[in-house]
């Protein structure tokens, strides 16, 4: 399924935001070429990553719920959306090192095919190059932003990976780290999205609450698909989060008020996948993690149900509730 198969999106907008992303796409293969072929066979591994590209399309959305006509001329709005786009592939690149996944979208990550030093460097490109591309825009303010979103996303993963075995971890911390790894930079591309829209400071935080409320829905999401989906569907590595040592919601709460709690804990130890999984469906923990994510989906639409009612502002809703029930 993707973004643009949700029921109940307008296809006229559907047509349009195919248009803007197809330009997106353009801005981003020009940034990445290089004089040097080993360089553009890794950019072109990476462009296979693109998927839903649901970064890119948030600020342009933020920017048309804002104001319909803006993203129409605005070279900034999709210019943000390749930056945004590159900095999201960086991460991803330097993810699957972290974790030793073998599989992105249903094929090789660039660790497995070219190893960890190529993915490294990858990733050092594609965040060079996000940099180098936002300085294009000559608003200082914007690579200011940025930077910060970058720092903390960099500030989530530090504090996830010093925390790997810890049975202890609670659900603060759980929450501060998926705010800061994955939905500080959903909320930016919304913020940075109506900022170019020429939204005032109140419309701006709405919007970037909005994104921090489904980044946090979509990452709980995800987590639970690493926990119960089938690999081949997901087309990803399954089952990383517990091979790494790294407690996510439902385990989270099995610890905490879960029945034999040492139990489970053991569970966690030796990475008994298909005995977690059962006890974490029985006893209602995926269940439990569901409904946060849906009262985060809640919160989102509430902080832009002040925005013009059109058709952009319409998918922003229908969005939060997609992520939820994604299989994108
Ligand atoms: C996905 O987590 C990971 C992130 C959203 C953030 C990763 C950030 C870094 C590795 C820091 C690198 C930063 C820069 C600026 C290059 P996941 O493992 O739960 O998701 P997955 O299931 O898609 O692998
Ligand atoms: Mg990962």
């Amino acid at each position: 399924m993707s973004i643009f198969d949700i029921a109940g999106v307008n296809p006229t907008l559907v047509s349009r935001l195919m248009v803007e992303l197809d330009d997106v796409s353009t801005i981003f293969d020009r940034q990445l070429a290089s004089d040097f072929p080993p360089v553009n066979t890794l950019s072109v591994h990476v462009g296979r990553y693109r998927g839903k590209m649901l970064r890119p399309t948030l600020v342009l959305l933020s920017g048309m719920a804002v104001d319909e006509s803006v993203v129409d001329s605005s070279h900034y709005h999709r210019t943000i959306g390749a930056v945004t786009e590159m900095i999201h592939m960086a991460t991803l690149v330097h993810d699957d090192v972290l974790d030793e996944s073998s599989v992105r979208r249903g094929g090789a990550t660039v660790n497995a095919l070219h190893g960890n030093e190529m993915a490294v460097m990858l990733g050092d490109y594609l965040i060079s190059n996000a940099f180098h591309l936002c300085s294009t825009i000559g608003d200082p303010n914007l690579n200011l932003r940025l930077g910060e979103i970058t720092n903390t996303l960099c500030e989530g993963e530090i504090v996830q990976l010093h925390n790997r075995e810890n049975v202890d971890l609670d659900e603060d911390m759980y929450l501060t780290i998926v705010t800061n790894k994955t939905a500080s930079l959903i909320g930016g591309c919304c913020e940075l999205g109506a900022r170019l829209a020429g939204a005032d400071l109140k419309i701006q935080k709405a919007l970037h609450e909005y994104g921090i409320n489904l980044g946090v829905a979509f990452q709980i999401t995800d987590d639970l698909l690493d926990l119960t989906a089938d690999q081949q569907e997901l087309g990803k590595t399954v089952g990383r989060d517990l091979d790494m040592g790294k407690l996510t919601l439902p385990l989270i709460r099995a610890l905490r008020d879960g029945d034999d709690q040492r139990q489970i804990a053991a569970l966690v130890r030796d990475r008994c996948h298909a005995q977690l999984q059962e006890r974490l469906q029985d006893d209602g923990w995926f269940e439990s993690a569901r409904e946060t994510a849906m009262d985060r989906v809640a919160s989102a639409r509430r902080w832009i149900g002040d925005l013009p009612d059109n058709a952009a502002t319409t998918m922003l809703h229908l969005l939060a509730d997609a992520v939820v029930q994604r299989r994108f």
